[in-house]
């Protein structure tokens, strides 16, 4: 896992756009692990910006998404699929039809699960997966257990995710507790994975995934059996690295 320190926000945004850029260039056809939350807008922007300025080109890409709501579906504005409309699909060259996020509307989780990971399966594996990171080291939903899941599952969200999402919703009652998350193995299968951290809340969970044990206790620490893992993290998500020394 190699971690760098970016100077900002926007300094590690760039450099995210760049990493996914330049997947972009080599393979055309390139299919990208996508993430939503906070974390990865500020890369998305650089990309749309790029993609209108004829620098990158979307028109052969797949994106496979890690995780929706349950009970949400592409209308719901804090929905995934809306986020990723909102945030890329919309403003680029992109194959909507080639773009995939779990079934929030299906009711039935193991329908759903199975379906999704049959789809990961056709489409093969990501070339690169761009990940957040949760403030209790989750990975896409994939929350604190005492197991790993390797597929896609049906996750009964922790209260400390509910209440930081629920600055997305109008209350915290709002925020749905169940989501459909790519599984961790779904995760690692990716060629290259990219972890965007940012601000001082995450920087416990960022010691934890790079130097912790590793252990369902703090799923995205499962990183480090990766080899091809690059995190980028602003000076204040590094706080408790450095703290530490490393
Ligand atoms: C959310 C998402 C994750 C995301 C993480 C961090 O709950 N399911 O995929 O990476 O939490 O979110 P943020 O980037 O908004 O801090």
């Amino acid at each position: 896992m190699v971690v760098y320190e970016g100077k900002s926000y926007e300094e590690i945004s760039e450099r995210a756009a760049q990493i996914v850029a330049s997947e972009l260039i080599v393979k055309p056809n390139a299919v990208l692990g996508l993430a939503t939350g906070s974390s990865p807008v500020g890369m998305y922007k650089q990309l749309v910006k790029w993609n209108q300025e004829g620098k990158i080109d979307f028109s052969g890409v797949t994106t496979v998404n890690l995780d929706e709501y349950k009970g949400l579906g592409p209308d719901d504005d804090q929905g995934y699929r809306y986020f990723m409309n909102e945030n890329l699909f919309d403003h680029v060259n992109i194959n909507k039809e080639h773009t995939y996020v779990p079934n929030g509307l299906e009711p039935d989780s193991d329908k759903a699960c199975r379906e999704y990971d049959e789809l990961l399966s056709r489409v093969g594996r990501q070339d690169i997966q761009v990940l957040g990171l949760g403030g209790n080291g989750h990975i896409g939903f994939n929350e604190p257990d005492t197991k790993f899941c390797k597929g896609t599952h049906c996750v009964r969200l922790a209260e400390s995710t509910i209440k930081a999402n629920a600055r997305f919703f109008n209350s915290p009652e709002d925020v749905p507790t169940e989501a459909y998350s790519m599984g961790i193995k779904g995760i690692l299968a990716a060629r290259k994975i990219l972890v965007i951290v940012s601000g001082a809340q995450k920087a416990q969970a960022l010691y934890d995934i790079a130097y912790g044990p590793i252990t369902p206790g703090v799923p995205g620490s499962a990183l480090q059996l990766h080899d091809q893992v690059i995190v980028l993290a602003d000076p204040e998500a590094m706080s408790v690295i450095r703290s530490k020394g490393r």
